[in-house]
């Protein structure tokens, strides 16, 4: 009898001491997350609304102080503002992302008002729709503004800034699953978003002596604001079409940003991630 009691005892004792052990281990995973980029200080472009508001907000929730930039200024503003409300620290930079002066002026507001910059999260970018035979030369330059020249210029830029800061960075350029497949009608999109790979992985060598690494995220089909608006039934048409059987939303593709902007990332450079649910695999049109 006494025998039955000391073994119950045994078992709940080890059975309180293994709850507190757990209880441990889930609070420092939390707030390891939590704190994952305290006082972390980065410029993110095209973030108002979609994958870079993403981005910009799930920083901004685990300690880094963002600077969130829109050409459009209401869009930019509301962002800041349901980021703040969250209690994040983040400051509107309203301007066109392929501007090579704007471009210096976002990197001089991370440094004016945090003191420092540590990420470059090049997102911008223009997704205009149009068949190869008839595509129009205003439409293209601008698609090229934006997508290369402003991602370009803001790597080069924020490489010189953290360069002279001497410890180091991260770079993200916005790819898309567009830039490994045939998309109707995407066809000058396609291209850039090809040579954003090439951007990466060769400024991921050029930037490693410095301790810059450079990587590019690649989307397949995401359910943003603007997808849903302007693209017909898209979530239901890529689902059908897309291996998980769904499109991506904006938390799946600011998980991968944010894990290569980790320091679990470190030794990942010059590398393009695709988020695309399996779509590239197969690739049917949508
Ligand atoms: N949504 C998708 O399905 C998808 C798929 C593959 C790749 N991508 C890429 O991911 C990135 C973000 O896509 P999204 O769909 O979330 O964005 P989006 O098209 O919804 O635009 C987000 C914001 O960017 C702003 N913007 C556009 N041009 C700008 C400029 N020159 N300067 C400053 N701001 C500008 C817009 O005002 C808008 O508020 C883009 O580079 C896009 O090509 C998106």
């Amino acid at each position: 009898m006494g025998c039955e009691i000391n073994k119950n005892r045994f078992c709940i004792l080890e059975i309180a001491s293994q709850l507190k052990n757990t209880y441990i281990r889930l609070q420092s995973f939390f707030y390891m997350n939590e704190a994952l980029f305290q006082d972390k200080v980065a410029v993110i472009t095209g973030a108002g609304i979609g994958i870079g508001f993403e981005i910009a907000r799930q920083l901004a929730t685990k300690g880094a102080c963002v600077v969130l930039n829109d050409v459009d200024e209401s869009v930019a503003n509301q962002a800041v503002a349901k980021i703040q409300e969250e209690g994040g620290r983040c400051i509107a930079a309203v301007g066109d992302s392929s501007d090579l002066d704007f471009i210096q002026s976002m990197i001089d507001q991370a440094v004016i008002n945090f003191g420092k910059l540590d990420f470059a999260i090049a997102n911008a970018g223009s997704t205009t729709f149009g068949g190869f035979l008839d595509y129009p030369l205003e439409r293209f330059q601008r698609l090229v503004a934006v997508n290369l020249q402003g991602t370009f210029f803001l790597a080069q830029k924020a490489a010189n800034q953290m360069i002279k800061q001497g410890s180091g960075g991260r770079i993200l350029v916005m790819s898309s699953a567009a830039g490994y497949q045939y998309h109707p009608e995407l066809t000058a999109y396609g291209m850039s978003k090809a040579a954003i790979k090439f951007l990466a992985r060769s400024l991921g060598v050029d930037l490693a002596p410095q301790g810059i690494t450079v990587n590019a995220i690649a989307p397949g089909a995401t359910i943003t604001e603007r997808t849903v608006q302007t693209e017909g039934d898209y979530a239901n048409d890529w689902s059908r079409i897309t291996p998980t059987g769904r499109a991506a939303t904006t938390e799946d593709i600011a998980n991968a940003a944010l894990f290569l902007l980790s320091p679990a990332a470190s030794q990942i450079t010059g590398q393009t991630i695709l988020i695309d649910g399996g779509w590239t695999a197969v690739s049917p049109p949508p």
